[in-house]
């Protein structure tokens, strides 16, 4: 890989078109493509070369979630091999200046952008939270496209990148309830299976949650490939005169229950997974209600180093682990440990995880909002 590689790579959306490239500078990047699972051993070669060419990234840039614990805490909790090669992915990035945040909510810590800020962002939940909350201006880069800007410093001025890119095209009606993140989620699926590639614009009182947002735009960018789209009340500089005009399409009560469905399982769960999107900002009151419930279940909260170090200051891991829950920091749910443990089937509160989970990790999922797991 080559610096001319690196900018056929930005250049990219321009190919198709035949257009002239346009570039923008960014000051941001978060790069996917650190999981061991997800890039094999090819992807850990292509690190290497290009961390051992020289290439340094220009700004300030995180690093999605892997497949292993690496601190001390995560020794053992998977295959010796598995955590060899995570190391290896680790030090590679880290020798091109990437920080090694390995948390997939870089915008609520350690990589946090201003509104109208360019970046060159991987990871679609990440992605959809920046823009359509925060009003940064991001596309769905590729793992190796974000780190390629990253090193550049400048992506393609294409999408969202351009206030006529940022346009919803698309209005959603849904009158029913988005009682808890379950629901969230799915709406969130059924919404991006609806829109494709355009931006749908939604307005639900049950998404002004925070934690209702996040799962809501995990699912619509597992099931859509919009970077981006507008929640009323939520998101910034939205025109409803210009939302009125947009076609529509109507979503209904059922079609979330369809989903709901779909993500239901009737064999005997195994273990709770909690943090997809990671969860960065557990309040004191989930830890209080999950270290008080009676889950009868081992339980994994995944989340960033960061704020796994805040709840050891505050000397809730222990606490929590003598009652059956471990945060699990530095992975994403598809977690090496659920394999070394021989999982079979678990419960999740993410639409998103429940997916993946099924689909790439094989593990059968049982989706429940966090209400219904401690309850
Ligand atoms: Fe994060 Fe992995 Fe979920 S990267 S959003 S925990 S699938």
């Amino acid at each position: 890989m080559d610096r001319q590689r690196l900018w056929e790579l930005i250049s990219l959306p321009f190919r198709a078109s035949g257009e002239k490239p346009r570039f923008v500078k960014i000051s941001r990047a978060h790069v996917s493509g650190a999981s061991y699972l997800n890039i094999g051993e090819a992807g850990v070669r292509l690190l290497r070369d290009m961390a051992d060419s020289g290439m340094r990234v220009k700004v300030r840039t995180t690093l999605n979630p892997g497949f292993a614990e690496l601190s001390e805490a995560g020794e053992g909790s998977c295959a010796p091999g598995i955590m060899t090669k995570q190391k290896e992915i680790a030090d590679s990035f880290l020798r091109m200046g990437v920080l090694p945040t390995f948390s997939c909510t870089p915008y609520l810590e350690a990589n946090v952008p201003r509104r109208g800020e360019h970046l060159a962002w991987a990871e679609s939940s990440a992605v959809l939270y920046s823009n359509t909350i925060m009003g940064a201006w991001t596309n769905k880069e590729s793992g190796i496209g974000a780190l390629a800007a990253a090193i550049i410093g400048v992506t393609s001025r294409t999408g969202v990148h351009t206030p006529s890119g940022r346009l919803p095209k698309l209005r959603i009606e849904y009158k029913g309830e988005v009682s808890d993140e379950a629901t969230a989620g799915a709406l969130g699926y059924v919404v991006g299976g609806l829109s494709g590639e355009k931006i749908p614009a939604i307005r639900s009182e049950g998404l002004l949650d925070q934690v209702r947002t996040t799962e809501y735009l995990a699912a619509l960018g597992t099931s859509g490939s919009a970077p981006m789209a507008v929640i009323e009340g939520v998101s910034p500089r939205i025109s409803r005169r210009r939302i009125e005009k947009l076609p529509s399409v109507k979503v209904s009560e059922a079609d979330v229950r369809h989903v709901l469905d779909v993500f239901k399982s009737d064999q005997s769960p195994e273990a709770i997974l909690i943090g997809c999107p990671h969860a960065v900002r557990l309040s004191a009151r989930a830890v209080v209600s999950l270290s008080k419930a009676k889950l009868g279940l081992p339980v994994f909260v995944f989340t960033s180093r960061r704020a796994k170090n805040r709840l050891g200051r505050a000397g809730l891991l222990q606490k929590l682990h003598a009652r059956g829950i471990d945060v699990v920091a530095d992975a994403c749910i598809m977690w090496c440990g659920l394999r070394s443990l021989g999982y079979r089937s678990v419960i999740t509160n993410s639409v998103k995880g429940a997916y993946y989970l099924r689909n790439q990790m094989h593990i059968d999922v049982d989706l429940r909002p966090l209400s219904r797991i401690v309850g």
